[in-house]
This record gives structure tokens, C-alpha cells and sequence, in this order.
């Protein structure tokens, strides 16, 4: 449909109600040594199985952005409910920013170099394949060339405003 025939629902609103939508938090970092950069997202989903591919939603703001764009390569590494902290802090809601994001947590590198999160849930090793200009997002597509899989714990999870853990109680039938 042409832009002139949208008519978009009120942002507010739209912001107001996609915070019932419960969502798996990661951490999307590049770089290396004194010029290491993440930031905290839960814009993740996987994009194809076959070659594996993930994308994520970075702000044009995001200088996550602009380092993984100059380097070409991300690390995606996907929290467990006991790294709440860790997500509190690339999100820069706690004043820290740049390299120092990264003290107190164990890097390791996998094919790219980018720094991957030692006791992640799960850590995809990525190249950028195609970053796509919408709005005021990008969308970044990655291809999947590592990864490493942790052990199987309590997820962490981000829904109205907040963390929490994500169990696999099982639903009454
Ligand atoms: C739970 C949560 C999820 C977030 N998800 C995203 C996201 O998907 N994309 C994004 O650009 N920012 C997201 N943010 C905001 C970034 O983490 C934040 O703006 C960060 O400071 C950006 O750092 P940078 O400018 O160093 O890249 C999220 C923040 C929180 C708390």
C-alpha cells in the first residue's frame, strides 16, 4: 500500500499495547578491546533455518549500530533470568556506556571476533549480511556462521516495563 493511503494507529497507543507482548532479551555486541560495544535488545527472531540467518531492530541512534556496521561483523548472545543485571547495564539505563558495559562478565571470541557472552543461554556468531533502513530502526540481517549453545536454565524474559524469568511450567490442558 502507498504511504499516501496509510493512515497509522496512534504511536502511543501502539507503544502502550505491545507491552503485553513477552519477549526473550539478548545482548547484541561487536568490536574488540577498548573498542567493544553492545547494547541490550528484544528485537530477535531467526529469518531462515537454511543458511541459518537472524536479524535484529537497532535504533539509527544505536552506536552498537555504527560499530557493527564498520566492522561487518555481531555477536548475539541470548540472557538467562540470572543475567538481569548485565541487562540492566546495556541498556544504558544505569549511566554505563561504551567498553565498560562489558567488565564483570566472561568474553570469549568465536569465528568473528566479536565478543561472545561465556555463559550466554545461547550465542550466535554473525556476519552482516544486509542492514535495512526503516523508519527509525534498522533492520540487520546476520549470517549465522558459529554459535554455542549453554546449558538448558530459566530464560530471561521482558514484558510490561520489567524482567522476568521464563520457566517451562507446563500449561493445564
Ligand atoms: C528490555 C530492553 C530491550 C531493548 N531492545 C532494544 C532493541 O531491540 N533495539 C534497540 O535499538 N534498542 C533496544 N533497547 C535500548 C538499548 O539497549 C539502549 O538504547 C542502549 O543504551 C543502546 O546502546 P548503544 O547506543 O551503545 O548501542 C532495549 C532496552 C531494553 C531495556
Amino acid at each position: 500500500m502507498s504511504e499516501r493511503r496509510l493512515h497509522h494507529a496512534d504511536s502511543t497507543a501502539f507503544r502502550k499495547a505491545m507491552r503485553a507482548l513477552s519477549s526473550g532479551v539478548a545482548i547484541v555486541a561487536c568490536g574488540d578491546g577498548d573498542r567493544r560495544i553492545g547494547c541490550t535488545v528484544t528485537s530477535i527472531a531467526s529469518l531462515s533455518l537454511t543458511p541459518p540467518t537472524l536479524f535484529i531492530c537497532l535504533a539509527r541512534s544505536s552506536s552498537t549500530l555504527a560499530s557493527l556496521e564498520e566492522t561487518g561483523a555481531f555477536s548475539v548472545n541470548l540472557l538467562a533470568a540470572r543475567h538481569q543485571a548485565l541487562a540492566h547495564r546495556f541498556s544504558g539505563r544505569g549511566g554505563v556506556h561504551g567498553p565498560r558495559r562489558f567488565e564483570g562478565a566472561e568474553w570469549i571470541a568465536l569465528a568473528t571476533g566479536a565478543p561472545v557472552l561465556a555463559d550466554a543461554l545461547a550465542a550466535f556468531d554473525c556476519i552482516v549480511e544486509e542492514a535495512i533502513e526503516r523508519h527509525s530502526h534498522v533492520i540487520v540481517l546476520g549470517a549465522v556462521v558459529s554459535l554455542r549453545e549453554g546449558i538448558d536454565e530459566p530464560a530471561l524474559a521482558y514484558t510490561r516495563g520489567d524482567y522476568a524469568a521464563a520457566g517451562r511450567a507446563k500449561l493445564r490442558q
